[in-house]
């Protein structure tokens, strides 16, 4: 790890820093489908070890399948017991273990006039919230010991002005954000890395119909242009790609309200 002059950014008190862009060994949560996937064959394509996870094995299978070299592991981030173990496991058979991307995630609407939103928004914490910080927990004495340790946790467009119809998707998002602030300001002394990767909408089974809505960014175009922000030096502490500007400065340019409205606007 290489750094530089001690530099202050908005996003996250840290010095300059810079991630490999190969040869890392990467961890990717929710690497069976959508972003997660496309990131995981990407970084696999540009020489580093990439190893996803995921609850359904016949996509394990076509993934590794497809792309040669790249290890596949079967994981549901739900269940607590299954994460400690698959940490056990995974810094066993891959020591050289640096970099975890805690992308698996659900987004689920939330009608709250139902009977069931409780039981969703559950899940939805588990999953999104919970599972990162499990995760983190049970990696973190490896990474400590690692060279050039990185977490990128991901959050979203919707951490910073929510969308009401996914109220608890919404919430977990701004507590990731906030959790990526301090995890980095408090791992900084220990030799790892946070980087918040922060999408906006991108055309993925994320949810029903967004995969082919033409007003959704294409996961190429996003995939592009956020391989094209981590090759950046420094390595931005926060991967935001143009797109997500529109929600992620709203506040800070004063146009929150609106920008609440927009994105809630009766469709
Ligand atoms: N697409 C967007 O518009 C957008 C915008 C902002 C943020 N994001 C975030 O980007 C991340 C990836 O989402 P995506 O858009 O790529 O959606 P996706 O295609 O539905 O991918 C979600 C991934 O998470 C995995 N996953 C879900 N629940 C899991 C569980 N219990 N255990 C293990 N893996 C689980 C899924 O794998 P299995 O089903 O095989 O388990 C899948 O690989 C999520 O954190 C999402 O919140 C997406």
């Amino acid at each position: 790890m290489l750094w530089l002059f001690p530099q202050q950014c908005h996003c996250g008190m840290r010095k300059s820093f810079f991630m490999k862009t190969t040869n890392n060994t990467i961890l990717m949560t929710g690497g069976t489908s959508g972003i997660g996937r496309a990131l995981a064959e990407t970084w696999h394509r540009a020489g580093n070890k990439v190893i996803v996870a995921g609850r359904r094995t016949s996509l394990i299978e076509e993934v590794v399948a497809a792309n040669p070299g790249m290890s596949g592991y079967p994981l549901d981030v739900e269940d607590q017991v299954a994460i400690q173990d698959f940490a056990t496991r995974i810094t066993a058979d891959y020591p050289e273990l640096n970099v975890v991307v805690l992308n698996a995630g659900i987004m689920v609407a939330e009608d709250l006039k139902g009977d069931e939103w409780l039981e969703i928004a559950e899940r939805i914490v588990n999953t999104n919230l919970l599972a990162p910080m499990r995760m983190t927990a049970a990696l973190l004495p490896h990474l400590r010991r690692a060279d050039d340790a990185v977490i990128v946790t991901v959050s979203s467009g919707l951490a910073f002005v929510p969308l009401a119809l996914t109220p608890t998707y919404s919430a977990t998002k701004a507590a990731i954000h906030s959790w990526s602030l301090s995890l980095r300001h408090k791992l900084k002394d220990q030799g790892i890395e946070v980087i918040e990767l922060v999408p906006p909408a991108v055309q993925t089974d994320l949810m029903p119909g967004h995969k082919n809505n033409p007003n959704i960014l294409p996961l190429n175009d996003f995939v592009d242009e956020v391989m094209s922000l981590f090759a950046q030096t420094p390595t931005p502490a926060e991967i935001t790609v143009q797109r997500v500007m529109f929600q992620r400065a709203a506040e800070r340019e004063g146009r929150f309200e609106s920008a609440f409205n927009t994105v809630n606007q009766p469709r």
